[in-house]
């Protein structure tokens, strides 16, 4: 298939060409070449290069960032996603669009399936559900795969950012009332790679299997990295950041497993393949 990636160059973007190069001609495209938020441009582009699929990797993902720059979180998350849908619609091509465990309000505490009630709580969760209505006004062909908690060895994340503050602090404060699924973006990528080959269109949450919070996956990080650090429990309210998250966003991964897709491995092994990597 011939498959244009946007936002080619962020961390799940380099995953995704590792998981697709061999199989796939890709096109791939970043914020230069293809800025999702200039629909003329956009549906241009996408016309003239006439994939047989669109995966959307690209957003503005810096979730306190959003907070303070509503404009530009609505225009790439959302109107950025309304024009990759027109453009798919006018060429009739799928369109696989990334979208998060924060467009829940993380009221409920056990596992969400895919049409669990939604209500964001930060700008950045806001943002990216106007992508998917905009994605569920316009196309029949989409696959709406929401995540959670990425991390890869091409940008920044939780894991780099615990190993980094390890190296000249004994102890470190991490937020424990806040619980979800820390996932590998090669294992996202790959499960990506074997939903495209379906017609199966519709919402996906894919994540790693299991959960913790943010303070066991600490834990968890300096254990498998032999690093000798105190971790001190924190409430999200003592720890103040500028965007909400919600308490609880484990996801599901009901239409997965339906549509007989392989759970993803549990997080526990995605860490330890990716500490081995960057160690
Ligand atoms: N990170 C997480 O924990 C997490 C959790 C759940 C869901 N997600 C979702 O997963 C997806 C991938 O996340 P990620 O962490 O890999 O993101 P990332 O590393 O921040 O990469 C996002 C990419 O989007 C591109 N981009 C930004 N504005 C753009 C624009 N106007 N036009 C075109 N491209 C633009 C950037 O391109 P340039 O580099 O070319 O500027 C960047 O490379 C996103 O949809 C995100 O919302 C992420």
């Amino acid at each position: 298939m011939k498959i244009l990636i946007t936002g080619s160059n962020g961390m799940l973007g380099h995953d995704l060409q590792d998981a697709l190069r061999e199989k796939h001609e890709l096109i791939l495209t970043t914020s230069k070449s293809l800025d999702i938020t200039d629909k003329n441009h956009t549906i241009e582009f996408i016309c003239d290069a006439k994939p047989d699929i669109v995966i959307n990797s690209a957003a503005y993902t810096d979730v306190d960032g959003c907070e303070e720059n509503e404009s530009l979180a609505y225009a790439v998350n959302g109107d950025g996603v309304k024009n990759l849908a027109l453009a798919c619609s006018k060429i009739d091509c799928p369109l696989v669009h990334i979208s998060t465990d924060y467009i829940f309000n993380g009221k409920k505490n056990s596992p969400l399936v895919e049409d669990d009630e939604i209500g964001p709580i930060s700008v950045y969760g806001k943002s990216k559900l106007k992508g998917e209505e905009a994605i569920l006004e316009i196309l029949d062909k989409y696959f709406i795969v929401r995540t959670a908690w990425l991390y890869g060895t091409n940008g920044k994340n939780f894991p780099k950012t615990m190993l980094e503050l390890a190296e000249n602090h004994s102890e470190i404060t991490v937020v424990y009332d806040e619980v979800g699924t820390p996932t590998y973006t090669p294992d996202l990528a790959k499960a990506i790679s074997e939903l495209i080959e379906t017609d199966f269109y519709g919402i996906y949450h894919i994540t790693n299997s299991g959960s913790c919070s943010w303070c066991e996956f600490a834990r968890y990080i300096f254990d498998v990295a032999d690093v000798d650090v105190k971790v001190i429990p924190v409430t999200a309210s003592e720890f103040a950041r500028p965007a909400p998250r919600p308490s609880y966003s484990v996801l599901n991964n009901s239409n997965w497993i339906k549509n007989g897709f392989k759970p993803l491995r549990n997080y526990k092994e995605a860490i330890k393949e990716y500490i081995g990597l960057i160690k």
